[in-house]
């Protein structure tokens, strides 16, 4: 069936409406992109034109249902394992040490980090390969990294973690046959890395949620907020703060700055590569 086009004024609406809900921006050159997202969840609802899908995400949508299978098709999941190599180099060699000498001093033995938009789950099992290899005593921990994502499919996928050679592209050789086993040209995460990662379905722009994400020593948001309005990010932003213990780390991606969202984190250097601390 051919769908009429949705009119700048209903396009204007949805890119806003998405936005109240899931903190997304949608640049008005992503016009036939959401068009083309909102017709396959017209097709299924049977549906016929934009104009009725909008009443019925605007209005009728009482429990999220219908906005929540929106946002499973219009989020951008690219990631891979072992990506931004020298920003994980700047994470394992200084900030990783200086937590877990804090915390070795003070006796405590837990380290909590969250992978905050951990899309398929590369980045989160990335962070698993990372603490393992590096933690000669790794059971003396009680490690939790927290996947969360606002797409239900990409977290079934962490929860499958079976990964193609597209994903695992980049892991060091030295770690491949630790960490992972093949099955055929797929690759499966060892229960023991597979273990430190608990997944969570988490809005971003959720307040309520965001505020059950506390005492973190790290926290990766990494091609997350460039997707976000100019308001969601600062949001998220001044709640990371919160969420991190004092000494924590948060790392972004690089084309991501906090220094014009929030003055409150301290830029620091660590090699050769900037991060913000509390
Ligand atoms: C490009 S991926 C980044 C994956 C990984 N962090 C990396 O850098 O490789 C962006 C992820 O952010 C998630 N996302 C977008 N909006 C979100 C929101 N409001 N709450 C939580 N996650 C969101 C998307 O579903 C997507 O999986």
């Amino acid at each position: 069936m051919e769908y009429t086009a949705l009119t700048s004024a209903q396009f204007l609406q949805l890119r806003d409406f998405i936005c109240s809900k899931l903190g997304l921006f949608f640049e008005d050159s992503r016009t036939s992109f959401l068009q083309k997202r909102i017709e396959k969840r017209m097709r299924i609802l049977k549906v016929d034109s934009p104009g009725d899908y909008l009443l019925l995400l605007r209005f009728q949508d009482v429990d999220g249902r219908e906005m929540q299978a929106l946002a499973n098709l219009i989020t951008t999941n690219e990631t891979y394992m072992f990506r931004e190599f020298s920003q994980l180099r700047a994470f394992s060699d200084f900030a990783l040490p200086e937590v877990l000498m804090a915390k070795q001093t003070r006796g405590d033995r837990n380290l909590r980090i969250w992978s905050a938009g951990c899309s398929s789950g590369e980045e989160p099992y990335t962070l698993a390969i990372i603490l393992r290899e590096l933690l000669s005593n790794v059971n003396d921990w009680n490690i939790e990294i927290t996947a969360t994502d606002i797409d239900q499919n990409v977290l079934s996928r962490v929860n499958e973690a079976v990964y193609d050679q597209r994903s695992v592209r980049e892991v060091p050789d030295e770690y491949f046959d630790r960490h992972f086993t093949r099955e055929g040209s797929f690759s499966r995460v060892r229960p023991e890395t597979a273990a430190l990662v608990k997944t969570r379905h988490l809005n971003l722009h959720d307040r309520m949620a965001l505020r059950t994400m506390r005492n973190l020593d790290f926290i990766f948001c990494r091609n997350v907020l460039i997707y976000f309005s100019a308001e969601t990010r600062k949001t998220v932003v001044d709640y990371f703060y919160t969420a991190l213990n004092p000494g924590g780390f948060i790392f972004l991606g690089h084309s991501e700055s906090v220094g014009r969202i929030s003055t409150a984190f301290k830029l620091v250097r660590l090699g050769d590569h900037l991060s913000y601390k509390r």
